[in-house]
């Protein structure tokens, strides 16, 4: 019997690669070529799956040129390149790769966080220049992080691991702001305390963004809400680019609206605003959050085991669109 075909749209593992090929006839991309979105629908024409990263859009008018397409496997928790419901009236499954990314991310969630409050980047990059010459009682004075009070939004699993980084590790108190408020159970175990979006951007010194981008996410935060802020607080993204309006915060930042910014993720990435690369308080990483070898194979791993468990065994671990199985 010959096997099922996919597509493995961008470089991966070498092993995972050889898990995939010992079930499928696989086309594999370790060149890392960037398919345009033509070059993806042309090489999806006779496959049964893809192996996507983030960087591949899967809409309806691909889906109407791919008729052999049964899965779509992500390997990232997001998956806003999906049109779930384009593809959910295709038939096609959805999955992504939760879970095991949820603690390296809220690891870096953090270290974000401090390098923003602390001004790690900004006073390593004015030492490289050579402008380090004495000491003085406020050189790149910083915000407390410990003791502080730590504002999330989005309190899914990985704002979740944020939140008990920051109560526990650095006596924080944590609020946090979310579609739904968490189970009593949940909130104790992180420590932390529902409130309104408002009440949480005025008294928080610190905001974390862990919320999935939507239209409705989009521009979360903007002018209006970054006026709300404390002028002495700190913003973290490390969700979606488009979750803030990047062109308003720098706008903040330049005018010292709010002290400083952390960003891991960017409107259109990986181009990043301009301004946002002039004004000096503010931590660029290009989006790293989910980056240790360790958890990247576990994702990738993860993904296939979707393709894998789909269209081998009818089985996929975590399926985006379960209404295509009931089907
Ligand atoms: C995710 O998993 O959604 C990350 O943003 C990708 O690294």
């Amino acid at each position: 019997m010959s096997k099922p075909k996919i597509l493995v749209a961008r470089a991966i593992f070498p092993e995972t690669l050889e898990r995939l090929s010992a079930h499928f006839e696989v086309e594999a991309n370790q060149a890392d070529t960037l398919f345009t979105p033509d070059e993806l629908k042309a090489r999806l024409a006779d496959k049964q799956g893809v192996f996507t990263t983030g960087s591949e859009r899967i809409d309806a008018g691909l889906l109407a040129a791919c008729p052999a397409l049964k899965i779509c496997a992500n390997m990232a928790v997001g998956f806003n390149n999906f049109d779930v419901e384009a593809m959910t009236a295709r038939g096609v499954l959805g999955t992504n790769a939760p879970d095991v990314l949820t603690e390296t991310t809220a690891d870096f969630g953090f270290a974000l966080l401090m390098a923003t409050a602390r001004r790690v980047t900004e006073s390593e990059h004015y030492l490289r220049r050579g402008e380090w010459t004495r000491w003085s009682y406020d050189m790149f004075a910083g915000t407390e992080v410990h003791g502080s009070t730590l504002g999330i939004i989005g309190m899914g699993r990985i704002g979740q691991g944020i939140a008990r980084r920051g109560a526990f590790g650095f006596g924080m108190d944590v609020i946090y702001h979310n579609r739904s408020r968490l189970s009593p159970e949940l909130e104790a175990d992180c420590k932390a305390r529902y409130v309104g979006k408002e009440e949480l951007l005025r008294s928080a010194d610190h905001v974390v963004l862990v919320v999935p981008y939507s239209a409705a996410s989009h521009h979360t935060i903007g002018a209006p809400e970054l006026g709300l802020m404390k002028p002495t607080a700190t913003l973290i993204n490390i969700a979606r680019g488009g979750i803030v309006d990047d062109a308003a915060l720098a706008v903040a930042l330049r005018e010292r609206r709010i002290a400083a910014a952390g960003l891991d993720v960017f409107e259109g990435e990986p181009k990043v605003h301009p301004d946002l690369l002039t004004v000096p308080n503010v931590v660029l990483t290009p989006h790293i959050a989910s980056a240790t070898l360790k958890t990247r194979l576990a994702m990738a791993n993860l993904a296939a085991d979707n393709l894998i468990g789909y269209l081998v065994h009818g089985k996929p671990l975590t399926p985006l669109n379960p209404a295509v199985l009931a089907a």
